[in-house]
């Protein structure tokens, strides 16, 4: 099931100095000392409301309240409202980096540079959930993707395109599994208040269009980064009381019975849990585990920074240092690879379990992703 296989083909470059045509992938080559990475400052907040429009303030965020009694069952019922209170998101609206752009052409003073051949003050402009793909990419053994690269003015962007194989998936979703990803908003629905001092209403509507996003900056080794990522709340009583470390991601997973199901779950699902936490800095993870009639019969609260701790002594586990190993490495096979500054230039990154990373070049194709109003707002 190879995706774009028309694509795959690595265009040779002309130039006598040549840029690797690949990057490899397996674990063992990244197995070395965890890299630096700079603790993640938050610069900045937006809003998406029940209609997806962009505002650049937190009127979206949302509080924490656990449940009242620490009891096994918070007594939630994931499937109420599936049929009757929900209002879904149209994932087939491709909104590449627009709503992250925005903010950034809003808050452009505070990024600026003295640097004069780079207007931001970042390597990289993207999404958390992009850099989240490429942090478990030496593990993945299912799921492939495509990244698109533009350099503008010094800084490079990167914007993810489905492959054929997840839009195929997208189209041909089965009931259960939509409800499954109802059951996944419900759970925030349940733990979550609008005020600080507020309960959860579970009586609402669920709209998936609603988000709370979170701009942060830090650094990889020798890569600044800026990016954005959607939180899921806040805890007005965190220990750790400044953002991002006082925000909570919020997971549902299915109930685990024995030890054989736990080790599975830390060797294939707690690594995507990890690292899309770890890089904005959220430092709880909260998962609600689901029983087969769509009841939360148990809540776990996992620390981001002690999950390492968790797999560690697991010879065939994941290893938190290989991943941020192999995502500076491909940060910098980008930086060595897409060199001309262009926004409608765009170098297409493909990846299929089992292969190294490859690209392609398109000039002003369907895969431009810096819209007009963008390069007009930042070079004026
Ligand atoms: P769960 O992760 O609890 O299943 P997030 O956890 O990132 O805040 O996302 C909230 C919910 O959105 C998820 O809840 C899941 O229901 C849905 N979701 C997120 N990413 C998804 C994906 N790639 N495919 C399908 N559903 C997804
Ligand atoms: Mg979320
Ligand atoms: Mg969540």
């Amino acid at each position: 099931q190879e995706d774009h296989e028309d694509e795959s083909k690595v265009k040779n470059p002309r130039s006598d100095s040549k840029p690797p045509l690949t990057l490899p992938v397996a674990p063992p080559l990244y197995d070395a000392p965890f890299p630096f990475y700079r603790r993640p400052a938050e610069m900045g907040r937006f809003s998406l409301d029940a209609k997806r429009c962009f505002h650049g303030d937190a009127r979206q965020m949302r509080y924490y309240v656990p449940p009242p009694a620490e009891g096994p069952s918070p007594g939630f019922d994931l499937r109420d409202g599936y049929r009757d209170r929900y209002v879904q998101r149209d994932d087939s609206v491709r909104e590449g980096l627009d709503h992250l752009l925005q903010w950034i052409v809003e808050n452009r003073k505070q990024l600026q540079t003295e640097d004069k051949g780079k207007l931001l003050n970042a390597d990289f402009v993207t999404w958390r959930g992009h850099l989240t793909k490429v942090l478990t990419t030496p593990y993945e053994s299912r799921e492939g993707w495509l990244l698109a690269v533009t350099l503008f003015r010094g800084t490079l962007y990167i914007s993810e395109f489905e492959t054929e194989a997840a839009r195929r998936e997208r189209e041909q979703r089965s009931e259960m599994l939509k409800e499954l990803t109802y059951m996944g908003y419900k759970f925030e629905q349940y733990m979550c208040a609008d005020t600080p001092d507020g309960i959860p209403d579970p009586t609402g509507v669920v709209n998936t269009n609603e988000a709370f996003c979170t701009v942060i900056r830090s650094r990889l080794g020798s890569h600044s980064l800026l990016f954005s990522g959607e939180v899921d709340c806040t805890d007005p009583r965190s220990p750790s009381p400044q953002p991002p470390s006082c925000y909570v991601e919020l997971k549902t997973s299915k109930v685990m019975h024995s030890p054989a199901q736990r080790r599975s779950f830390y060797r294939h699902k707690i690594i995507k849990w990890w690292a899309q936490s770890f890089l904005p800095g959220v430092s709880r993870i909260v998962a609600g585990y689901r029983g087969p009639d769509g009841s939360v019969v148990g809540l776990e609260t996992f620390e981001t920074m002690k999950i390492f701790k968790l797999i560690r002594d697991d010879r065939g586990c994941w290893k938190p240092a290989v991943c941020m190993n192999f995502c500076a490495a491909f940060l910098a096979f980008l930086k060595t690879v897409v060199t001309e500054d262009n926004p409608k230039l765009v170098h297409l990154f493909a990846w299929n379990p089992g292969h190294p990373v490859s690209y392609t070049v398109h000039q002003d194709s369907q895969y431009r992703f810096l819209p007009d109003w963008y390069v007009e707002a930042l070079s004026a």
